[in-house]
Order: structure tokens, then sequence, then C-alpha cells
């Protein structure tokens, strides 16, 4: 229903805006404005029973955002992460990742549809030309925006039409809730899991390359060896995990050349175990002077001393390495006499 179907008497009265300079095209102004065509009214504009019906459908979009957004959480909720199901045409996908996408597509599509439908059939239509004008805005311009935003905020009838104000505050205010509970997939916390590695007392040196443990005479010195604990092995789920954490590196030194008290009692016949993890950010260090008996980091060259307690005494790395306790058991293989007894890695100790 157009307005030339409406009978004139029913037609609101054409408000008073400016159209434009409108000329007419000569030699002179080839380019002659036009000005706007002549405004058409809505059906809604002349029949309050049509616009009732557009506010009602705009109300139920946005109630259904709403139930869209509760769905989501619930789905998050109450949907088993390993569960799937058949869907036509994409085949077996996750139950949960189904559900959440949908809810979710839902709940912004229908606050959309229903902003676009309120703007489309409620508000204000009238065009409206504004001539250009200089880009510093004079006084008199910033009072005219300011009134034309009072005029706007009254024609899109925020404050008359209560139904779809409140059902839109209430279809934004639940959706930010979505992200809120996503929060949740960054957890759990690490709790003190950061602290501590698998090391333990009487897990054995585990040769990184042979997967054998080690005894005293196969370290030679001047040689640098990877080990990891015992019953740490490659196919396990955690391995990443926890080699992350408990890499150790180990090197043979003259006992005479250790400087630090505590290094050589907690090392065996000059056998020393480091942490592998830099200190820095946490790069794996793989260089090894045996002259002068440093470690060196190849992603920021942090370069620690491990005759002197893995102190740093080059490059950004901000805490000497973490070193691992060791002796030997009666059937004369390497092993760790407890955990690391400091976190190793990334300067943690200092948030810690
Ligand atoms: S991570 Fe080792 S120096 Fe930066």
């Amino acid at each position: 229903m157009s307005s030339q179907d409406i009978p004139e008497e029913n037609l609101p009265a054409e408000q008073e805006h400016a159209h434009g300079a409108v000329s007419v095209a000569d030699e002179k102004n080839p380019f002659a404005d036009p000005g706007l065509p002549p405004h058409e009214h809505r059906v809604q504009d002349i029949d309050e029973r049509a616009a009732k019906r557009s506010e009602r459908t705009v109300a139920l979009l946005f109630t259904v955002s709403m139930l869209a957004t509760v769905g989501f959480i619930a789905s998050y909720v109450t949907i088993d992460v390993a569960k799937s199901i058949y869907v036509f045409p994409i085949g077996h996908i996750s139950a949960l990742n189904f559900a959440l996408g949908s809810c979710l597509g839902l709940a912004l599509f229908c606050i959309g549809a229903g902003a676009v439908h309120w703007a489309r059939t409620l508000m204000s239509d009238v065009e409206v030309a504004d001539e250009r004008h200089p880009i510093e805005a004079t006084p008199e311009v910033k009072a005219k925006v300011m009134a034309d935003f009072k005029e706007g905020a009254k024609e899109s009838a925020l404050g008359r039409r209560k139904l779809i104000r409140n059902t839109m505050f209430g279809a934004l205010a639940l959706f930010p809730l979505s992200g809120v509970v996503l929060l949740r997939d960054l957890g759990p916390l690490p709790g003190t899991k950061l602290r501590h590695t698998i090391w333990s007392k009487g897990k054995l040196l585990v040769n990184m390359n042979t997967n054998e443990p080690l005894r005293p005479s196969d370290v030679a010195v001047g040689s640098l060896t990877f080990v990891k604990p015992e019953g740490l092995e490659e196919d396990d789920h955690e391995f990443q995990t926890e080699i992350a954490k408990a890499a150790t590196m180990i090197v043979r030194i003259q006992p005479d050349n250790i400087k630090d008290k505590q290094e050589l009692e907690w090392s065996y016949q000059g056998i020393v175990a480091y942490s592998k993890i830099c200190t820095h950010v946490g790069c794996p260090i793989s260089l090894y002077e045996q002259q002068t008996h440093h470690v060196l980091c190849p992603c920021h060259q942090s370069t620690f001393d491990l005759s002197d307690g893995g102190r740093v005494i080059f490059g950004p790395a901000g805490h000497a390495l973490p070193q691992l306790r060791i002796g030997v058991n009666e059937e004369g293989y390497l092993e760790a006499l407890g955990d690391f007894e400091e976190p190793v890695g990334p300067a943690f100790w200092e948030r810690g």
C-alpha cells in the first residue's frame, strides 16, 4: 500500500523541510540540481494499526534475540563437549558448536533485523537535504545539530514506544553475557601448576636422545646432555605440557671449577643439572661453550654461567637458571633429589 492508494484527507500534513536548491539546467550550469523527489508516506505513517503491527514485530525480534542469548548460555552449560549430531548437508558436527553458533547468530540477527525494521517502518523517513558548509562548525550550526539530534530522538519515538525501547535495552544488555560466559574457556586457573614440574625425589635422569637412564660415567667432561624425568614418554597426552617445564640439561665440570658452594652441593662428582628453559621468555637453551661453561639462549642471546649457579652474565634474562639437585641411586643411576626449588621459565617468581 503506497500513499497513492490513501485518501488525501488521511495523509499527514507535509513537513516543512529544505529540499535543496533546485535549479534548471542551462548553458552556464549544465549539471542542474533536480532536488529531492516528492515524499511518499508509508502505511505506518497514516495507519496507527499498521504502526502497532510493526512495533510488535520489532519487539518480537528483540525478544527472540533475548531468548537466543539465554539459549546460548544454556547450551554452553548443558551440552556435552564430546556430543556430535548429524546436520544435513554438513554431516556430523559438534552439537555444542552447532548450538552456540546457532544461538549467537540468531541473537545478533534479531537485534539487527529489529533495528532495521524499526528504522524502515516507524522512524521518520523524510529525506532532508543539507547544504555543504565549512568544516569548522559555527556555534549556530552546533546549536542546530543539537536541535536536530533532539528532534531525531523525538522522531525515533524511543520515549513513546516503551515496548520497543525496553525490549531493545533488554536484548542489548543480555547479549554481552555470551562473551562473559566464554571467559570460562580461558581457565582453569593454573593454581600452583607453574611452581612445580614432574621432577621428584628418586626420578631417574633419562637421556632425551637414547631414552636410557644415565650413569655418571655416561657424562663426559665438556659434554651437554638433555634429560627428561623417568616415566615421561613422547606419546603421553601431557608430554608437551610437562616437558615444557621439566626439560633439563646436564653438564660435567671439574668440581674445582665450580664457584658456587650450593651448586657444588647439589651436583654429583661435578655433574650439574639445570633447567633448559630460558628465564627470559622461555626459549629452550641449546648452545654450550665448554671452555667457559657458559650456555647461550639462541632467542635473545642471554648467557648463563653454569659454573657459577647459572648466573646471568649477559642478555635480557632477569634470573639465574634453576638448578636441579641430583645424586646417584643404589643401582648407580643419576636421580633427582627433588623438584626444582623455584619455578622454571620466564621470571614467574616475580609474580608468585
Ligand atoms: S628467551 Fe632466552 S634470551 Fe630471550
